[in-house]
């Protein structure tokens, strides 16, 4: 299973908004277009099942878990259980269903009041830390960094984790500034996609739906994109297929899912059902 643990020690910097889209991001491959499933299915795999995905909300405000219930029976397709426990890891080791992928958005608070969190970043394959370009609190992320560090050099480097650019306003010169900023001061990686600021994504979670029921493919874009950097994260040595790409042929990977189909549901179609 493939751990991915969305965690800032700021509040409102897209978490929530985050950890829901790219858990069904990851569980319907949005990011792979659909003329590259069947070649991408030729990759040699270990699991003979679909994957499967789940999100686990430790937040106690819980958002992420009051978003899913608001969704239509059906339109995520993934299981959202939240569990505001300290101890993450026994709550995911309780777990019973088998999961590939397994997404962790956590409160955002510094690690010294927010337990769950470092116990999820102790479980994490990847740490994904969205910052608002607008609202950057780099000594905050100083420390969190730090904490990230550490616990890549207890693990030999197992650990990756990357900074996600949320809620950019459009042509904003903040983003380079920021980027700037972040890279001399935080030291991370930071993923080339940037979350923009709009509206779908507020109506998103104030209406049960997800980017993908609603017609803004700017923001459907942006998931996809960070649907794939994520995956490129976790499974290095899988080809990126990219539209009109051949695939190169990839050492095997362990753990690399099956790809699914993504046909969006659409909300009609599930009060129809
Ligand atoms: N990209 C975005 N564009 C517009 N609004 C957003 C975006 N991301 C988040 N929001 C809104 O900002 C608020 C905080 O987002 P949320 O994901 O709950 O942050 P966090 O979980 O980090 O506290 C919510 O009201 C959400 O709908
Ligand atoms: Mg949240």
């Amino acid at each position: 299973m493939k751990t991915i643990v969305i965690a800032c020690p700021k509040g409102g910097t897209g978490k929530s908004t985050t950890s829901l889209h790219l858990a069904y991001g990851l569980h319907h491959a949005v990011d792979i277009p659909a003329g590259m499933l069947d070649a991408h299915a030729k990759v040699p795999l270990s699991t003979d099942h679909a994957p499967v995905t789940a999100l686990l909300d430790t937040d106690p405000q819980m958002s992420a878990a009051v978003w899913s219930d608001a969704c239509a029976e059906g339109l995520l397709g993934f299981p959202v259980l939240a569990s505001p426990r300290p101890n993450v890891d026994k709550v995911v080791a309780a777990m019973n269903a088998p999961t590939d992928q397994l997404v962790i958005d956590t409160a955002g608070m510094a690690a010294e009041k927010n337990p769950a969190m470092t116990s999820a970043v102790l479980l994490a394959d990847l740490v994904i830390i969205p910052v608002q370009a607008s609202a950057l609190d780099t000594w905050a992320l100083e420390q969190f960094a730090t904490m990230i560090r550490h616990r890549q050099t207890v693990t030999g480097g197992a650990l990756q984790a990357a900074l996600l650019i949320t809620q950019a306003a459009p042509r904003s010169q903040l983003v380079a500034a920021a980027r700037q900023e972040l890279a001399e001061v935080v030291g991370l990686p930071i993923l080339d996609t940037v979350i923009g600021r709009r509206k779908a994504y507020a109506e998103a979670a104030a209406r049960g739906r997800t980017v993908f029921q609603l017609r803004d493919t700017a923001a459907q874009e942006e998931i996809a994109s960070l649907t794939r950097e994520v995956r490129a994260l976790l499974h290095p040595v899988a080809v990126q297929p990219s539209a009109g790409d051949a695939l190169k042929p990839g050492k095997p990977v362990d753990d690399l899912p099956v790809i699914p189909r993504f046909v969006p549901p659409s909300v009609s179609s599930l009060h129809a059902a």
